[in-house]
């Protein structure tokens, strides 16, 4: 949605953006604090909160009661008992560039009044993608533990944050009031395991380490939570009777020795070149670390500024987040996966180490095709920028070379299916004479892969039609290997009535599988005695047997053979078995055969080279030959073989004035003729109309009868 400027909205126009924000952002809130189902990234959240707080400060008058600048946060979801802070858990103001971060640094020192040159010290340290809590100690016993709610009144977690494991119950020798907070996170490995866990349960699984932590830490039932290893890093505090140390960095390491998890990463820096460095250098090992982050929380060092600083209405002045770039992540290409999808397609998949990028757990992403990897030279084991937007898989930007491996080579693509090892090609176009950017499986009829697409295709409506059959029972019979390639089909009796390859049992089995819609007289009926169906099933393959061959070609899934083009060569072919042993011929590179088969208007070379490659495969040829044995179709009717035109082959040329061109050519074949493209010795007629040039002129120089469009229409006619 393209959206006009802030500045330039007119009274009426901010009114309604102020509620449509207001609005999205209220869902979004709910969705995330309530539902732990996030439907927006932090990034977008983050724009229309920016969007939110720019108009109001142009027209401060439309400003909303419940506007979401006010707000922090959803307000508790009403399972745990509520609690007041004794001190609000605010949230922190974004820094989204450098720029952003020296303006902080401006700030800060136009509100203290500091000279320009005096050094400001700054703790930088990584900004979990947790949720903060506030546990509270009296006399060193652990007392209370909240989660944050609305930032003034928040949930009763306690018993849940007991059975944190690296939170101590009790402390020694601290102030009588302490309130420690941080973040409750779970570890990307904990993660995964559980997830993993969810998965083998049938359970619905989290998007990502957050929501899994905030399912687990809101549960009614505190042994649920306990089983979840949930961790905490402490990172400021909240009501406290004595100061833990007159600096940030102090009072975090003091947490440090009371027996509080904090996190490594944390530094002291004094100028904002060594923040923006300690800033990337964070960014650099955000994939290596074992929890999610989402940026860098920079805070003013000296307790007293801080004081001094306070608060603005829902940060503090003092501190910063500086978030990464929400899409983006960097992270190890740990594997590059082929997939083989139902048409053959080898799809690249690059299995990459988990990580979080927008909100969502990233570990595959799409490599496209060989070409793509080609240019990025993206190789096993490389370090690369990956890239998410909306919905789509994500994407490899580029590989960080600087971090590449030592002793890597670039990867090879495979040339033969990783599924069942039949070649895998990329086609040519003939007519620019490029390559295709996919590359197929040629093992249509035996690869797994495509093995029950193909059946479907097979036993398709416009294909052998067998009733009965449907994409249920194919997948059924092809998941017991009873059927795995057409010709299966047709033995599937045979081997049921010697019970060989199926026993009682399998029959019975077949009972839960019902009459879909589409075959309502499937034979998988709730009844297996109902022997009528199964004989009827029977009955349908036998007639099946003898479908007229355009079915049958057309049945076989080749690759550019469509039911057009299935009629086109039944016609030139005649048989099964002439078909065949031209598909050998073309795979053993026979000139003359697809010179023939080219000639055929309506076929050309891409359909030559797909049936070389087709038949090339030897299991294709197999599977063809299992079906010839069990399949006759009738003698392919010689279309009006009455006709003056049967059998000859006819060329046209120049303009028509009586019919189109398509018209022609489908009237010229249904007479039995055959319509060539290109005039040779074989050619009987060619029709030439108005502005024929040298297709006429090599007719003539070859003695080939030529007539002229009204004289075709009066031989056809009769
Ligand atoms: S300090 C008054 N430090 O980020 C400042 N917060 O967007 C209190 N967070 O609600 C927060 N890591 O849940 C701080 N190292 C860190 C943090 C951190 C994550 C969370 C915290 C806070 C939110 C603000």
């Amino acid at each position: 949605m393209s959206e006009t400027a802030v500045d330039d909205l007119t009274e009426a126009e901010a009114r309604s953006e102020l509620q449509r924000i207001a609005d999205q952002m209220a869902l979004a809130d709910r969705a995330y604090y309530e539902n732990d189902d996030p439907v927006m990234t932090d990034a977008d959240y983050d724009v229309l909160r920016r969007r939110n707080l720019a108009i109001e400060e142009r027209f401060p008058a439309l400003k909303r009661s419940d506007s979401p600048s006010e707000k922090l946060g959803a307000a508790p979801s009403g399972r745990f008992a509520k609690v007041r802070h004794a001190v609000p858990m605010l949230s922190l103001d974004n820094a989204f560039n450098d720029d952003d971060v020296t303006e902080f640094y401006d700030r800060i020192r136009r509100f203290l009044g500091l000279e320009g040159d005096e050094e400001i010290a700054l703790t930088a340290e990584p900004k979990i993608d947790g949720l903060s809590a506030n546990i509270r100690y009296e006399h060193g016993q652990l007392v209370l533990a909240t989660t944050r709610g609305d930032g003034a009144v928040g949930e009763d977690i306690t018993q849940n944050v007991l059975t944190l494991k690296n939170v101590p119950h009790q402390l020694d020798s601290v102030p009588d009031i302490l309130e420690v907070r941080g973040e409750v996170y779970l570890g990307k490995a904990d993660f995964a395991a559980m997830n993993e866990a969810l998965a083998a349960e049938g359970k619905k699984i989290f998007a990502n380490p957050r929501n899994a932590a905030a399912g687990a830490l809101r549960q009614k039932d505190p042994s649920v939570t306990a089983s979840r290893p949930l961790k905490f890093f402490a990172y400021s505090w909240g009501e406290i009777s004595a100061p833990l140390a007159d600096t940030q960095f102090g009072a975090v390491e003091r947490l440090g020795t009371l027996g509080f998890e904090i996190n490594p990463l944390m530094a002291r820096t004094l100028t904002t070149a060594e923040t923006i460095a300690h800033y990337r250098s964070i960014e650099e090992q955000r994939a290596t670390l074992d929890y999610d982050i989402d940026g860098v929380v920079y805070k003013v060092d000296r307790l007293d500024w801080q004081q001094r600083l306070g608060f603005v209405t829902r940060f503090p002045r003092w501190a910063i987040a500086h978030k990464f770039s929400a899409e983006q992540a960097q992270t190890i290409l740990e594997r590059i996966d082929i997939q083989v999808g139902r048409t053959g397609a080898l799809t690249p998949t690059a299995r990459l180490r988990p990580v979080t990028v927008g909100g969502v757990v990233v570990s595959n992403a799409t490599l496209h095709n060989q070409d793509e990897i080609e240019r990025l030279d993206a190789r096993e084991g490389d370090t690369v920028v990956i890239q998410r937007a909306g919905d789509v898989i994500p994407q490899i930007v580029r590989v960080v070379t600087e971090k590449r491996p030592k002793g890597t080579s670039a990867y090879v693509f495979p040339d033969h299916c990783p599924v069942c090892g039949s070649r895998a090609v990329r086609e040519e176009n003939p007519r620019t004479g490029e390559r295709d950017v996919v590359r197929r499986c040629t093992g249509g009829l035996v690869c797994p892969a495509q093995g029950i697409e193909h059946l479907n295709h097979f036993i398709s409506r416009k294909a052998m039609d067998i009733d009965g059959l449907g994409e249920r029972q194919i997948r059924d019979l092809f998941g017991r290997h009873l059927v795995r390639e057409p010709a299966d089909i047709f033995t599937l009796q045979e081997r049921l009535k010697d019970n060989k390859t199926i026993g009682t049992s399998d029959l019975q089995s077949y009972k839960r599988l019902a009459p879909t819609k589409s075959r309502p007289h499937a034979v998988w009926t709730d009844d297996v005695t109902n022997a009528k169906s199964l004989e009827n099933l029977f009955a349908a393959i036998e007639d099946a047997r003898t479908r007229p061959l355009p079915r049958v070609l057309f049945g076989l899934g080749i690759r550019h053979v469509g039911e057009v083009t299935g009629r086109l060569l039944a016609q030139r072919f005649e048989s099964f078995e002439r078909f065949v042993e031209a598909g050998r011929k073309l795979a053993d590179g026979d000139e003359e055969e697809r010179r023939e088969l080219i000639s055929i208007d309506g076929i050309g070379e891409t359909v030559a080279d797909a049936l070389a490659d087709f038949f090339r495969e030897p299991r294709n040829v197999s599977a063809v030959e299992h079906l010839m044995a069990q399949v006759t179709p009738p003698p392919v009717e010689k279309v009006a073989s009455s006709s003056p035109v049967s059998g000859k082959t006819v060329v046209f040329t120049g303009k028509l004035e009586e019919m189109t061109r398509d018209e022609a050519k489908a009237r010229a074949t249904s007479l039995g003729a055959k319509v060539a493209s290109a005039v040779s010795a074989k050619t009987d007629i060619l029709i030439a109309g108005p502005g024929a040039g040298s297709k006429l002129t090599k007719a003539e120089s070859l003695g080939v009868q030529t007539m002229t469009e009204g004289e075709w229409l009066a031989l056809i006619n009769g």
